[in-house]
């Protein structure tokens, strides 16, 4: 059944979302959107426009938005920091919860939000929409297959040339303290957490801010991982890096297992399966081509239908907050592991949802 959505939130992802990932659900029946809400008019103007709602539609205060229509459940674009206030009236009006990614801007904050969707009784999911790209999900599945064995250890680069002022989409990217481990780190220490496949145990990180990137926080980072299956990670990932080599959606991911490696690198799949030392291969480029899965929806356009199967009695999505909680604590562990200097156990952040 078509399910009804109040929108929060039209900035610059917002747009994305009313554009492209909304509207393609809109279009096949999966949702309606019966009101979208942002503290900006500009914003709220813009949504409007996007998605060709009546001005009884459109509001700049969330909690009428909430108090005026009945809605099924509701998607949160506002930047980390405000997710709690929004998801609080949400809450207050019994309406499920689809948020963006981290769930919040504090480790705390997490947590809170998980007690207070428990205690509620409703639902709510968070779009690690990378993890759900159509590249990783390949990927993924080839891992999941076993067919090159068991998982080692997890690589993952990720490279962007962001450098300069507003050149990462908007301005709390550049004043914030932790741009690279919060906005972008969250989703690919979450993927080595997915292609690892077991909860983090012990990480260790670093993260600097080089002279030429014109951020107030840390854009450059290396993170060791330890999982509880032990397997190991490791990430290195740059916002400001001279050349962009494995930018957004690009990224480079290599999983190395018992009888076998499998590289992503810029959306292409390869793996090399081991061989008698004599006919070894040892170039990346010489694998054997895997090509990507293929279906009508990915990325948030895929969670967003995920989403509406799971109010429907579907299966549980992936990313239910309580276990989503993993991946905040991948992030603020990590910001624990910079300000200290010390390796952290991942699962003493977690605030009991394990
Ligand atoms: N999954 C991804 O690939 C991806 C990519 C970009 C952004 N994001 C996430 O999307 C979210 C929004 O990021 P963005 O880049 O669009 O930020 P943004 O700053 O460009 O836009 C945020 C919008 O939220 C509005 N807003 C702020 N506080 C609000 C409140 N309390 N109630 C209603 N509206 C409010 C602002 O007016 C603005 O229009 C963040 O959580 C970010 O991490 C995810």
């Amino acid at each position: 059944m078509t399910k009804r959505v109040i929108h929060v939130g039209v900035g610059s992802f917002g747009r994305r979302w009313c554009s492209e990932f909304l509207s393609r659900n809109i279009v096949d029946g999966t949702i309606e959107v019966v009101a979208i809400a942002d503290v900006d008019t500009e914003a709220v103007a813009k949504g409007q426009e996007l998605l060709g709602l009546p001005d009884s539609a459109c509001h700049t205060d969330i909690a009428e938005a909430f108090a005026q229509h009945e809605a099924d459940f509701c998607t949160v674009v506002v930047p980390p920091e405000f997710h709690e206030a929004v998801i609080d009236v949400a809450l207050a009006h019994g309406v499920d919860i689809l948020c963006e990614k981290p769930i919040a801007d504090s480790m705390e904050a997490s947590v809170r939000i998980a007690r207070k969707v428990r205690e509620a009784g409703r639902k709510m999911a968070v779009t690690m929409s990378h993890r759900f790209d159509q590249d990783k999900t390949t990927l993924r599945k080839i891992i999941r297959s076993g067919q090159l064995g068991e998982v080692s250890y997890v690589s993952c680069r990720y490279a962007s040339d962001m450098r300069g002022h507003m050149d990462w989409g908007t301005l709390f990217r550049h004043t914030m303290q932790d741009p690279l481990l919060i906005e972008g780190a969250v989703h690919h220490l979450d993927m080595v957490a997915d292609l690892a496949g077991a909860k983090c145990q012990t990480l260790f990180a670093t993260t600097w801010n080089p002279d030429w990137a014109e951020y107030a926080g840390d854009t450059d980072g290396i993170v060791t991982m330890v999982f509880e299956n032990g397997v190991r990670g490791i990430y290195e990932g740059s916002s400001s890096s001279a050349t962009g080599l494995n930018d957004w959606t690009k990224e480079y991911v290599r999983v190395e297992c018992e009888n076998g490696t499998a590289i992503l690198n810029s959306r292409e799949i390869e793996i090399f399966t081991r061989q008698p030392l004599s006919h070894q291969r040892h170039r990346e480029g010489q694998g054997q081509k895997v090509p990507l899965l293929e279906q009508p929806k990915w990325l948030n356009t895929w969670l967003i239908e995920k989403f509406c199967d799971w109010l429907d009695g579907g299966p549980e999505m992936e990313t239910i907050v309580e276990k989503n909680i993993q991946a905040s604590a991948l992030i603020f562990a990590s910001i624990e592991s910079v300000r200290s200097g010390r390796a952290i156990e991942v699962q003493d952040y977690v605030g009991g949802f394990s």
